[in-house]
C-alpha cells in the first residue's frame, strides 16, 4: 500500500492554522507577555524552595491537586469540589472546547480578543463566530445578542479585562449575553487581579457561567496553573476529558506554596497598577500615540506612525512589546505589559526618541 501525504493524514483544519509563535530577538526589557516583572518576594521563594525539596519526584502528583484547589477555594470563596486545575488557563480552554466539540457547533467571541479561543476551537473542527467592536473596544450589546440568536453558539468567550485591549466590559452587557446565551459562557478573568472586577458572587445564579482565571499574570507564568471556578456538575463533566495528570507535581507544590503568602503578591499587583497609571499618563503625553484605557497589566496604544517602525524601533533600544499590526482592529497597536518603574522609564524614554 502507497503510504498517504501529510495532508491526506491530517485534519484539513490544520492547514488554516498557525503556530503560536514567540518573538525570540535579543532584548533587555521584556514587555511582550503579561507576564509580572517582579521575581517572587525572598519569603515566598524560600517557601518555594522548601516545599519543592519535599516533592517526591518518582511518584505521579496527585491528579485531583488537592492541596492547591483547598488554597485556590479559600482564595476565590468557594468549595474546592467548585475549581479545575490546568496547565495554565490554555488547558482549560482546550478542555472545554473538546467537551462541546462537535461537527457544525459554533465558538462565539467578541473580537478582538486573546487568539487560543479561536486556535483552539478551530482546531477541534469548530465554527468560529466573531462579534465586531463597539467604539472604544467595547461589547456591543445588540451585535453580541444578535449573533447569538444567529449563530446558537455551545460555548462563548468573553475576556475582561480583555486581552489585547485592555478594557474591562459593561457588566450588563454580560449579564444579557449570560441571559441569552444557548450555551455555556466563559468568562476569562486572566487579568481580574488588576481591576478587582469579577462574577464570582453572580457564579451560583448561573449554572452556565464559567470563571477562568490563572496565576500566569502574578508572578507565577512558569508554573502553568490555571483554574476554573464552575458549578459541580459541569466540572464533573469536564473532569472526563482531563488528563490524569495535567499540573505537574512541582507546579502543584510550588504554588500551593504561594498561596500561603498570597498577601505579599497581592502588593505586588498593587504596584503594578500604580505603575500602569503612571505610565498610561506619561505615554498620553506623548505625540503620535493613543492610549486605550486599561484595567489589565498592559497598555494597548496607537501609533500615528507605522507600528511596525515603532515595534524595531524600541528593539533596536532591546525592548520588547507585543506588535498587532497584523490583526483586525488592531492596525497600528501595539500592546506594552506594565513592568518595575525602571523597565518602564526605558520604555518612556526610548519612545520620546523614537517619536521625538
Ligand atoms: C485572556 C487570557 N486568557 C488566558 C490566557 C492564558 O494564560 P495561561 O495559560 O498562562 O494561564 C491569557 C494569556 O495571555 C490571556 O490573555
Amino acid at each position: 500500500m502507497s503510504t498517504r501525504s501529510l495532508s491526506e493524514i491530517l485534519r484539513p483544519e490544520l492547514a488554516r492554522l498557525t503556530a503560536y509563535q514567540v518573538e525570540d530577538r535579543p532584548h533587555r526589557v521584556k514587555l511582550d507577555a503579561n507576564e509580572s516583572p517582579y521575581p517572587l518576594p525572598a519569603p515566598v521563594q524560600a517557601a518555594v524552595q522548601e516545599a519543592l525539596g519535599r516533592v517526591p519526584a518518582n511518584r505521579y502528583p496527585d491528579p485531583a491537586g488537592r492541596a492547591l484547589k483547598r488554597q485556590l477555594a479559600a482564595m476565590v470563596g468557594v468549595p474546592p469540589e467548585q475549581i479545575l486545575l490546568g496547565n495554565g488557563s490554555d488547558e482549560l480552554i482546550q478542555m472545554i472546547l473538546m467537551a462541546v466539540a462537535r461537527p457544525g457547533a459554533a465558538v462565539l467571541v467578541p473580537v478582538p480578543t486573546f487568539s487560543m479561543y479561536a486556535v483552539t476551537g478551530q482546531a477541534l473542527g469548530l465554527t468560529c463566530v466573531e462579534v465586531p467592536p463597539g467604539d472604544g473596544f467595547t461589547l456591543d450589546r445588540d451585535a453580541f445578542l444578535r449573533r447569538l440568536a444567529e449563530a446558537r453558539p455551545v460555548v462563548t468567550f468573553i475576556a475582561s479585562p480583555n486581552n489585547p485591549t485592555g478594557n474591562c466590559y459593561d457588566p450588563d452587557v454580560i449579564r444579557a449575553a449570560l441571559a441569552a446565551a444557548p450555551g455555556l459562557v466563559v468568562l476569562d478573568e486572566a487579568y481580574a487581579d488588576f481591576s478587582g472586577k469579577t462574577f464570582l458572587p453572580e457564579l451560583p445564579a448561573h449554572l452556565h457561567l464559567l470563571i477562568l482565571r490563572t496565576l500566569s499574570k502574578v508572578g507565577l507564568a512558569g508554573l502553568r496553573v490555571g483554574y476554573l471556578v464552575a458549578d459541580e456538575a459541569v466540572l464533573a463533566e469536564l473532569e472526563k476529558v482531563r488528563l490524569p495528570y495535567n499540573l505537574n507535581a512541582l507546579s502543584q507544590a510550588a504554588a500551593t506554596a504561594v498561596l500561603k503568602h498570597r498577601d505579599l503578591l497581592r502588593q505586588q499587583v498593587r504596584q503594578i497598577v500604580a505603575e500602569r497609571e503612571r505610565v498610561a499618563a506619561a505615554l498620553r503625553t506623548l505625540r503620535g500615540l493613543t492610549v486605550f484605557p486599561s484595567e489589565a497589566n498592559f497598555l494597548l496604544v496607537r501609533t500615528a506612525r507605522p507600528a511596525r517602525e515603532v515595534f524595531r524601533g524600541l528593539l533596536d533600544r532591546g525592548i520588547l512589546v507585543r506588535d498587532f499590526d497584523d490583526a483586525r482592529y488592531l492596525r497600528d497597536c501595539l500592546r506594552i505589559t506594565v513592568g518595575t518603574p525602571e523597565e518602564n522609564d526605558a520604555l518612556l524614554a526610548a519612545l520620546r526618541g523614537i517619536l521625538g
